[in-house]
């Protein structure tokens, strides 16, 4: 099975998360989820929510800086996110709107500080026909949610 992780990260708590996934998945991909800097501020997570409200509710998403693999060769992708207002970030749903030629399955794994909201219901949502698999909130028993996607598919 070809596995490809690909992980959008604000402030680095999804990066390491994406990590220990990579660390059991040896032979799985990376892709980074990326957009222009200075889409988002560096460091207010006020200003950031703002510019993401106002990127959702006009349409107007940033583009990914890094050019997408091809999606055809891989049964899997596993998509990293913070959760940002009770859904995924932004860049996740730019990252969704662009699988046209993946046929394989998604599973979401994502960091947040105690309140997903509908994370895995607005996921499944921005993945339209994708098949959607069971998703992983931050560390806990992360083996067995790898155990279980990977015997899914
Ligand atoms: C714009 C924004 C919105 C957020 N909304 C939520 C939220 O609804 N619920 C929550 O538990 N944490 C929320 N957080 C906290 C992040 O989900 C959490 O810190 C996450 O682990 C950050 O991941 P990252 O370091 O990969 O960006 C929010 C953070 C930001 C920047």
């Amino acid at each position: 099975m070809k596995i490809l992780i690909a992980t959008y990260s604000w402030s680095g708590r999804t990066a390491r998360l994406a990590d220990q996934i990579a660390d059991r998945l040896p032979n799985a991909d990376r892709y980074l989820i990326t957009v222009p800097e200075g889409t988002y501020s560096a460091t207010d997570m006020y200003a950031t929510s703002d510019q993401a409200t106002r990127q959702l509710t006009s349409g107007n998403y940033p583009p990914l800086v890094n050019p997408l693999p091809n999606l055809a060769t891989y049964d899997l992708i596993l998509v990293g996110s913070p959760v940002w207002s009770g859904h995924p970030a932004v860049p996740v749903r730019v990252f969704l709107s662009q699988l046209d030629n993946f046929k394989g399955a998604l599973a979401p794994f994502y960091t947040d500080a105690g309140s997903a909201g509908n994370f895995e219901a607005v996921f499944v949502d921005w993945a339209g026909e994708h098949q959607v698999l069971a998703g992983q909130e931050n560390q806990v028993n992360l083996d067995n949610w790898i155990n279980m996607i990977t015997k899914a598919k």
